[in-house]
């Protein structure tokens, strides 16, 4: 086929991250300059193909976003679930494939949008996927773009934290982001050396962390870093049905597990408490070079599928060689880490405690 002739259609969907205008510019930037293609990016998610949304990528679009943090066409979440409810809302983005005469539409998202490019694929649309987000909870990919710049903006805060911590002689809490995978406490947690590291796959015992404080305390020890998953649950909450589980966190009375986690120790022992939580940070600014590099490998294979019209596809990275996988092999399969993870073991071999017995 006449490339000059392939129109490619990109958006980016659901929670932003470093990485993002890197990734499109591997796609965009050689198919615009060096095939000649049309590159149509849609605005704020799939909101802007359901809506028509849409800017013609030029050379100079492309110029100077590498390095740039967020996303230059915007984003959105479109909850999977209300989509697959609201068959109009699929009905449009079919219509609007085809009034821009779309060869292709490149999604790059996480979970949600991969599952939303599934359904896109069924209803024979020719798709594909790249993997982002900062939570490194995508199937089928050792790595999503943005993990690993959320993994030094986080490490960065529990190094700065590590010295008011020795001021003060305090347990200092940090609450990381990740959803409901741990990836992001983890890496973060060793790569900053804290003490403890709790995760939502390892569900931790509240009394393992006091033995852990009082353990360190004897040692003359005095401050403790303690990294805590957003998703982090304890063995109780482990063991509760879904509605148990919610009942119990819509009557906690803390904002979130690092301020309860806090109290507990407090109420436990005579160490002092602070929690920071970084929030959004791990989501702004620049890409770190890794991620530049993946979002790039990434995008310019996608491209390289799309020059072979090889399409309903998600891109992904195994054991650092770019390849991809049927949309359907990975949408909707989260990827938590697994108990035996190679990092966990380091953590336990160092003497961190992940809250087990
Ligand atoms: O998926 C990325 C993420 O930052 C999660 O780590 C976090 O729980 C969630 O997005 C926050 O969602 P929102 O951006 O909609 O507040």
């Amino acid at each position: 086929m006449d490339y000059q002739r392939k129109t490619i259609g990109i958006l980016t969907s659901g929670g932003d991250c470093p990485g993002l205008n890197a990734a499109i510019r591997g796609v965009a930037k050689p198919a615009v300059e060096l095939y000649g293609m049309k590159v149509i990016g849609f605005a704020n998610g799939y909101r802007g193909l359901m809506e028509g949304h849409s800017i013609e990528l030029s050379s100079s679009d492309l110029s100077g976003i590498l390095t740039e943090g967020g996303t230059i066409l915007g984003t959105s979440r479109e909850p999977f679930k209300q989509l697959v409810k609201n068959q109009d809302k699929i009905d449009q983005m079919i219509k609007n494939y085809k009034k821009f005469s779309l060869d292709c539409l490149v999604v790059l998202g996480g979970n949600g949008t991969h599952k939303t490019a599934n359904l896109l694929k069924q209803h024979g649309l020719n798709i594909i996927g790249l993997p982002k987000t900062i939570d490194n909870d995508l199937y089928g990919t050792d790595f999503t773009f943005g993990f690993h710049s959320a993994v030094d903006i986080a490490t960065e805060v529990i190094d700065r934290i590590h010295s008011t911590a020795q001021s003060h002689s305090r347990a200092m809490i940090i609450e990381l982001m990740g959803h409901k995978a741990g990836w992001l406490s983890l890496y973060a947690g060793i790569a900053g050396g804290a003490d403890i590291i709790l995760i939502p796959e390892l569900p931790y015992s509240i009394d393992n962390v006091i033995n852990k404080l009082n353990q360190r305390h004897a040692m003359g020890k005095k401050f403790s870093i303690i990294v805590v998953a957003e998703g982090a649950i304890s063995k109780a909450e482990a063991k509760m049905s879904k509605k148990q589980f919610k009942a119990s966190r819509s009557d906690m009375t803390y904002s979130s597990i690092g301020y309860k986690i806090a109290k507990q120790i407090e109420e436990k022992t005579n160490f002092e408490t602070r929690v920071t939580v970084p929030g959004y940070q791990q989501r702004g600014g620049t890409p770190s070079a890794y991620d530049r590099v993946l979002a790039t490998k990434f995008g310019t294979y996608a491209l390289s599928l799309i020059l072979k019209s090889d399409y309903g596809l998600a891109v992904g990275i195994t054991d650092n060689v770019v390849s991809a996988r049927p949309l359907e092999e990975i949408a909707g399969k989260l990827k938590v880490v697994p108990k035996d993870h190679m990092l966990i073991k380091s953590g336990f071999a160092l003497g961190t405690c992940f809250g087990q017995d």
